[in-house]
């Protein structure tokens, strides 16, 4: 199956990041969110990506506006009809992606795939709003996309031998490491990390150090590049919170149960990096 056209459904970060990786692998890409000014908010981030690429010589100018000229904005599922891979990106709710599966299995062609970039909803259960179940797989990038090698893929119980291998080698021409993960809830990333910075948010909640003390032991201590609460901030705290929910729901085990501190930012707006505050002041 050759792959030619792709759209990216959500223009928030992770859509934005996976449609500047789609465009510069060299397929058109449709980018679509909910009105034209989240698409534009989107393709500003990209333009600003691209840019910084191009400062540190590793794309010209010309490269940059091709890769630009590549993206097309959406407002309309319809644009799905002619494309051969849809990729999901939107909020981490499975009533709001159910809804979007079961409309984009009206609409694209049949030979269409439909991917899912959610960080821990089944695969399965998505898959099971369409009536092609065995072309629905989780292709889970990471944050930021277009500098994070991983593509975590996840088949659902019904996902197809070829699906899977098509979506294997799109992640290679992506520039991307695709590594295999079974449909369990936060699959292997999120289900290792989210109970890492839950802790670190406990500890916060607790008094036991401060956020700089915290980030500053896990980063120095552990050799991590950042710490686990501006990691926290940076994936968005109701993204999170939605991640700990699914481990928690799904696993029904207590060490998964979020912080009140988490619940409490994320009731307040405080959401990281993407509303200026979270765990740290970013305005
Ligand atoms: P975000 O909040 O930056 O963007 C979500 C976008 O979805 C928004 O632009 C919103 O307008 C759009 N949206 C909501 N409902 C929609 C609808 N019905 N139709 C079209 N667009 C709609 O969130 P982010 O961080 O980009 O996350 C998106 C997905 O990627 C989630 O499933 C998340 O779990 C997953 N993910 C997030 C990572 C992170 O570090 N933030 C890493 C890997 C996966």
């Amino acid at each position: 199956m050759d792959i030619k056209k792709i759209m990216v459904v959500g223009a928030g970060q992770m859509g934005s990041g996976i449609a500047q990786v789609a465009a510069q692998a060299g397929f058109e890409t449709v980018l679509h969110d909910l009105n034209l000014d989240i698409v534009n908010k989107g393709l500003e981030t990209i333009k600003k990506s691209l840019a910084k690429f191009v400062e540190k010589g590793k794309i010209t100018e010309a490269e940059k506006n091709e890769i630009l000229g590549r993206i097309k904005p959406s407002d309309s599922l319809k644009n799905a009809a002619d494309c051969d891979l849809v990729i999901e990106a939107v909020v981490e709710k499975m009533e709001v992606k159910a809804k979007i599966f079961a409309e984009l299995d009206q609409i694209a062609p049949p030979h269409a795939i439909l991917a899912t970039n959610t960080s821990s909803l089944p695969i399965t259960e998505i898959a099971a709003t369409t009536k092609r179940p065995e072309r629905v797989i989780g292709m889970h990038f990471m944050n930021p996309v277009p500098l994070m090698k991983l593509v975590e893929i996840i088949r659902g119980l019904q996902t197809s031998d070829e699906v899977y291998q098509v979506i294997e080698e799109l992640s290679r021409k992506m520039d991307k490491v695709p590594v295999e993960c079974k449909d369990v809830p936060g699959f292997v990333s999120n289900r290792v990390l989210q109970v890492m910075i839950n802790e670190a948010i406990w500890c916060l909640y607790e008094g036991v150090a401060s956020v700089e003390g915290i980030d500053t032991i896990m980063k120095l201590g552990m050799n991590h590049p950042m710490g686990p609460l501006a990691l926290a901030d940076l994936i968005g705290l109701d993204t999170v919170l939605a991640i700990l929910e699914v481990l928690y729901n799904g696993y029904g085990d207590p060490k998964y149960r979020p912080c009140p501190l988490l619940r409490q930012y994320v009731k307040a707006g405080w959401l990281g990096r993407k509303t200026g505050r979270g765990f740290y002041n970013y305005s």
